[in-house]
């Protein structure tokens, strides 16, 4: 597999990066497309000198994506946005976006396509994440159809929007008020789901053309992943199931910020588990044993306890 050029578009997010560490340690030439490559630089030392290439792309603008795309033997795409802002939109992104990738690199024969989709993409959502991440699948499986599509639970790491985000909320306040407390999440590591979308991009018969659905050895209520977390990082706080009409009340005013916390759609979304479906294939086909959140989470959450390393756990 040494000396092919992968293009890893989002490569420079919070699973890009490790996606791009497995790909420059396996000798792959990496082309990194973001939109601001300037702040992709810490990707450097993740390979040899010369070995990841950043360049500007926006999902956006075809003829950006096709200079990303040319020339590389595969793209893996992992742009996702989690609110609509100016123009970065569920629809142009997740839907069109996507489409746009597969048709340019189905143009460009590049052999083998990875796309991140996630868990719950369906065209019979509610919300409007999941419904264009299901046009998005569609999109991209009609244009490149040997693509292989990705779909994660919540991914958790070093750099999450999950476990870290809830960690600073425990030590502000005296009580966690949430929506969903409930709902079921099947957390993944984000190596994993990395090392899976490495294995993808080398094509297949087991993985061209097939959808995995990506999940934790644990599906644990939102409630318990909290008690989880609070339990690593020493500090207790009561949680309090928020009913929906008040917590899409107070995601409609929270919307109105530039960076929402909580959106409506984020509300609707937290109605249904985040789980793997009875049925479908994941970690087993590519031979991983994904890593448990208790295994992971003590690998960052010092920073979140009240001594640091000191903390007695
Ligand atoms: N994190 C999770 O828990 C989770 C769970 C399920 C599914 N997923 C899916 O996994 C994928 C990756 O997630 P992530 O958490 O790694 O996302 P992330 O941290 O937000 O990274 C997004 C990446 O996309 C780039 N990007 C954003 N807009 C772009 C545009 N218009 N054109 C080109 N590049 C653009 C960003 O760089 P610039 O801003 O510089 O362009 C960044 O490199 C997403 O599709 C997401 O929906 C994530």
């Amino acid at each position: 597999m040494a000396g092919r050029l992968v293009t890893v578009i989002g490569g420079s997010g919070f699973i890009g990066r490790y996606i791009v560490e497995r790909l420059a340690r396996s000798g792959d030439h990496v082309r990194v497309a973001v939109r601001r490559p300037n702040e992709a630089l810490f990707l450097k030392p993740l390979g040899d000198l010369g070995q990841i290439q950043l360049v500007a792309a926006n999902l956006k603008n075809d003829q950006s994506l096709r200079r990303a795309i040319k020339g590389a033997d595969a793209v893996i795409n992992l742009v996702g946005v989690l609110f609509n802002s100016g123009g970065q939109t569920f629809q142009a992104l997740q839907a069109g976006g996507a489409g746009a990738v597969a048709r340019i690199a189905a143009e460009e024969n590049v052999r083998h396509m990875v796309h991140m989709s996630a868990i719950g993409a369906t065209h019979a959502s509610d919300s409007e994440y999941a419904r264009t991440k299901a046009a998005g699948e569609d999109a991209v499986l009609q244009a490149f159809p040997t693509a292989t599509i990705l779909r994660p639970s919540v991914v958790i790491g070093a750099e999450d929007g999950f476990f870290n985000r809830f960690a600073k909320l425990t030590k502000l306040f005296p009580l966690l008020p949430i929506p969903g407390a409930e709902t079921r999440f099947q957390p993944v590591f984000v190596d994993d789901v990395a090392e899976a979308a490495v294995i993808a991009s080398r094509g297949g018969d087991l993985f061209e053309g097939k959808t995995f659905e990506l999940g934790g050895p644990q599906v644990l209520s939102l409630r318990a992943l909290l008690e989880v977390m609070m339990d690593d990082i020493g500090v207790r706080r009561p949680i309090i199931n928020v009913p929906w009409g008040i917590a899409m009340l107070q995601a409609t005013l929270m919307q109105l910020l530039p960076t929402p916390p909580l959106t409506r759609d984020q509300v609707t979304l937290l109605r249904q588990d985040n789980i793997v479906a009875d049925g479908a294939v994941g970690f087993d086909v590519f031979g991983i044993s994904p890593a448990s959140v208790k295994s992971v989470l003590p690998r960052y959450s010092v920073q979140h306890r009240r001594k640091g390393q000191f903390s007695a756990r």
